[in-house]
């Protein structure tokens, strides 16, 4: 079973494991780097690391069109289940065993708040455990955090890392990223969508390979990346 994740631009990523349609930070509208749209998507569930609007983004929109299941924490999950969005809510530490693996929230250190400044909780990372064992660590926004040792000991297959600094991690800090979190394999996202976030990916992914043993895939807006 080969897993397919596709790079929407910014931090907007599609997985397809088995028929399953997996959503994470739907920001289509207003997306300068978006390649598709809102209306087009398919979702059986959506996945919201925390609740700044390029995160949030679409999530409202596309969860009435699709009937899809949002999963975020609970502060998240209790402002979209007002909105009458199906929800499943977890929180930091707790995973859960939905349909397309095991999914556990992970520490992240970064704001939450939501487009209309209700509290969104504490802003979360993403482990997921397919069925096959495959594991794909998606970091959320985040600074650098010693902690990603832990989830290294996980032992992580793919690792998708913000390297945009301005908001998240810088390329400096992503690598030391890499080296705790030991993944075979690393996409960079949350990178030149906005003018304080341009960075050189090509040159992060050389010095990555060389002082790590990690592969680095660099994807094009639009494009996929297979784990198999
Ligand atoms: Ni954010
Ligand atoms: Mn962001």
């Amino acid at each position: 079973m080969t897993i397919k994740l596709t790079w929407y631009g910014h931090a907007t990523l599609g997985l397809e494991i088995d028929h399953h349609h997996i959503l994470i930070d739907p920001y289509f509208s207003g997306n300068p780097a978006a390649t598709t749209t809102a209306q087009d998507i398919e979702a059986d569930f959506i996945l919201i690391t925390h609740g700044h609007g390029d995160h949030i983004g679409d999530t409202l929109a596309i969860a009435k069109r699709t009937r899809a299941l949002a999963i975020s924490n609970a502060e998240i999950c209790t402002w979209l289940k007002a909105k009458g969005v199906k929800t499943h809510a977890q929180h930091i530490g707790g995973g859960y065993n939905h349909p397309f693996g095991y999914l556990k929230l992970t520490m992240a250190l970064h704001g939450s708040a939501l487009p209309d400044g209700s509290y969104g909780g504490n802003p979360a990372g993403l482990l997921l455990t397919a069925k096959t064992g495959r594991k794909i660590y998606l970091a959320g926004d985040t600074g650098l955090f010693g902690d990603m040792r832990l989830i290294g000991e996980e032992g992580v297959d793919l690792a998708v890392l913000p390297i945009g600094d301005n908001y998240t991690m810088g390329p400096a800090d992503a690598l030391r990223a890499v080296k705790m979190l030991q993944p075979k394999h690393v996409i960079p996202i949350h990178f030149n969508t906005f003018e304080v976030i341009q960075q050189d990916a090509a040159a992060w992914a050389r010095q990555v390979e060389a002082q790590t043993t990690a592969q680095v895939h660099l994807l094009q807006p639009g494009g996929s990346y297979l784990l198999a």
